[in-house]
C-alpha cells in the first residue's frame, strides 16, 4: 500500500517585518540577517492568531472527506493549553466529525514529524481511513534577543491518505534522540530559550549522524536523490546542513541540489521560523516554486527537534502532484500581507491573551484572517469564524 501525503495547505497571519529594517533598529549589519542568517521578512502574529487559528486556516485548504477522516493531530511547540489538545479547537472549526482521534503531539520542532508518521502508521492500519496532521507554531524569543531574528508564525496541514497525490511516503525512516539542553520553553515562560551556537552545533551532528546511517541502512546515496530539505529554523541553517550532504554529489548534482534547495527556502526567507512546520513549509515551498521536478522525483527531508530528536525519511513525487497544489494561492497570501513598522511590531509582540486586545479592537485588519480569536472569556478562549 503506497501510502503519503494527499494535499497540503499553508497559513500565515496577515503582517510581517522586513529584517533589514530590524536589524538597524537593533544596530545590526542588515546583511547578517538577510545573508548571514538568510531571512528577509518575519511573519507576525497578533494576538487575534494564535495556533489553534492558524492550524484551522491552514486546514480549510484541504478538501477532507470527513466520512473517511479518523485521526486530526496538531504538532506544536507554542500550544495554548498545557492539558487540552489544539486538535479539538480545530475540530469544531471546521466542522469536522466526531467519530476521530484528535490529540496534540509535542517533542519541539520535531512534532510535525512525529504526527506525519503517526498518521502514516494509522492510515496503513486502518485500510481506506484518512488523517490530518497540522503543524502550527508561533516562534517567540523576544525582543531585541538573540533569537529575535530566526522568529516567525505559520502552518502547514497535510492530508495523510492511500494512493496519495502529491509524495508518497518510503517505509526508510532513521531516528535518533538523546536529551540535550539546547532549545526548550518551560511552561511558565512564553518566550522560548537557546543557547543558540550549541543548538546549531547539535542539528548539524543529529544530521550527520542519521544522515551516515540512513545510507547505511537503506543502501542509498545521495546520488539517490533529486531534492533534499531540511528543518529550518533560519534557512542559513538548512544550508549548513546541505553543504555537508554536497561534497559527495558529482558537480552536476552538486548544482540541482543547490538550486533545488534555494527554491526550499523561499517561503521561509518570508516567514521565518514556524518550528514544526518549518521542514514542510520548504516541502512546500520546493514543490509549488520548483518546476523542473518530475514524477518519480526523490526528495529527502531532514526533521530536527531540540532536545533532541533527528530524522531523516524520504518520498517520491506523485504523477500530476502539481495540480494538487496551490501555488497562486500562496503567492497571493504572501503578497497581501502588510508590513509592520518595528515600533508597531514590538507594541504587538507585547499585546498578550489574555490582556490583549483591547487596543486594537476598531482595526479591521487586526480580525482578518480565515479564523480569529476574540478574547478570553471565563477563561475560555473564544474564536470567530470571518
Ligand atoms: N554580512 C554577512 N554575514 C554576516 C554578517 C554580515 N555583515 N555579520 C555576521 N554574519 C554571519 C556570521 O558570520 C554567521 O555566519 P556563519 O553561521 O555562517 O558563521 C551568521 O551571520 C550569524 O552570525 P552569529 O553567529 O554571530 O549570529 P548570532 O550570534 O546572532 O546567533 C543564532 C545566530 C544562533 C541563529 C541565533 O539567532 C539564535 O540563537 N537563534 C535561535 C536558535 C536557533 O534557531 N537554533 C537553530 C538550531 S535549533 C533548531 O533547529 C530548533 C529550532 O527550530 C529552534
Amino acid at each position: 500500500m503506497t501510502i503519503g501525503i494527499d494535499q497540503i495547505g499553508l497559513y500565515t497571519p496577515n503582517w510581517y517585518i522586513d529584517l533589514r529594517e530590524l536589524a538597524r533598529a537593533r544596530g545590526d549589519e542588515p546583511d547578517k540577517y538577510t545573508i548571514g542568517i538568510g531571512q528577509d521578512q518575519q511573519a507576525v502574529a497578533p494576538s487575534s492568531q494564535d495556533i489553534v487559528t492558524m492550524a484551522a486556516a491552514a486546514a480549510r485548504e484541504l478538501t477532507i472527506d470527513t466520512t473517511k477522516l479518523g485521526l486530526i493531530v496538531v504538532g506544536t511547540e507554542s500550544g495554548i493549553d498545557a492539558s487540552k489538545a489544539s486538535a479539538l479547537y480545530v475540530q469544531r472549526l471546521l466542522g469536522l466529525h466526531p467519530w476521530v482521534r484528535a490529540l496534540e503531539i509535542k517533542e519541539a520542532c520535531y512534532g510535525g514529524t512525529a504526527g506525519l508518521m503517526m498518521a502514516r502508521d494509522y492510515v496503513a492500519t486502518h485500510p481506506g481511513q484518512q488523517a490530518l496532521v497540522i503543524a502550527s507554531d508561533i516562534a517567540r524569543y523576544g525582543l531585541a534577543t538573540g533569537g529575535e531574528v530566526t522568529q516567525g508564525a505559520g502552518a502547514v496541514a497535510m492530508l495523510v491518505t492511500e494512493a496519495p497525490r502529491v509524495l508518497a511516503l518510503a517505509d526508510d525512516s532513521v531516528y535518533y534522540a538523546e536529551e540535550i539542553m539546547d532549545f526548550w520553553r518551560p511552561v511558565y515562560q512564553d518566550t522560548a530559550l537557546a543557547r543558540g551556537k550549541y543548538s546549531t552545533e547539535q542539528y548539524l551532528a543529529f544530521f550527520k549522524r542519521v544522515w551516515a546511517q540512513y545510507q547505511r541502512q537503506s543502501g542509498r546515496t545521495v546520488a539517490d536523490f533529486d531534492a533534499l530539505c531540511f528543518h529550518l529554523p533560519y534557512t542559513k541553517m538548512g544550508l549548513k546542513a546541505l553543504r555537508l550532504a554536497l561534497p559527495a554529489a558529482s558537480a552536476v548534482q552538486q548544482a540541482e541540489l543547490t538550486a533545488r534547495f534555494e527554491r526550499s527556502i523561499q517561503y521561509s526567507r518570508r516567514i521565518g521560523n514556524i518550528y514544526t512546520g518549518s521542514l514542510y513549509l520548504g516541502l512546500l515551498s520546493l514543490l509549488e516554486l520548483d518546476d523542473t521536478l518530475t514524477p518519480g522525483a526523490r526528495i529527502g527531508l531532514f526533521s530536527y527537534g531540540s532536545g533532541a530528536v533527528g530524522e531523516f525519511f524520504s518520498g517520491t513525487l506523485v504523477e500530476g502532484f502539481t495540480a494538487h497544489l496551490h501555488r497562486a494561492d500562496h503567492a497571493a497570501l504572501l503578497d497581501a500581507r502588510t508590513r509592520l513598522s518595528i515600533p508597531d511590531y514590538e507594541t504587538l509582540f507585547r499585546d498578550k491573551v489574555p490582556y490583549g486586545p483591547a487596543d486594537y479592537s476598531s482595526d479591521p485588519a487586526f480580525f482578518a484572517g480565515p479564523f480569529v480569536l476574540t478574547g478570553v472569556s471565563g477563561q475560555e478562549r473564544q474564536y470567530r469564524t470571518n
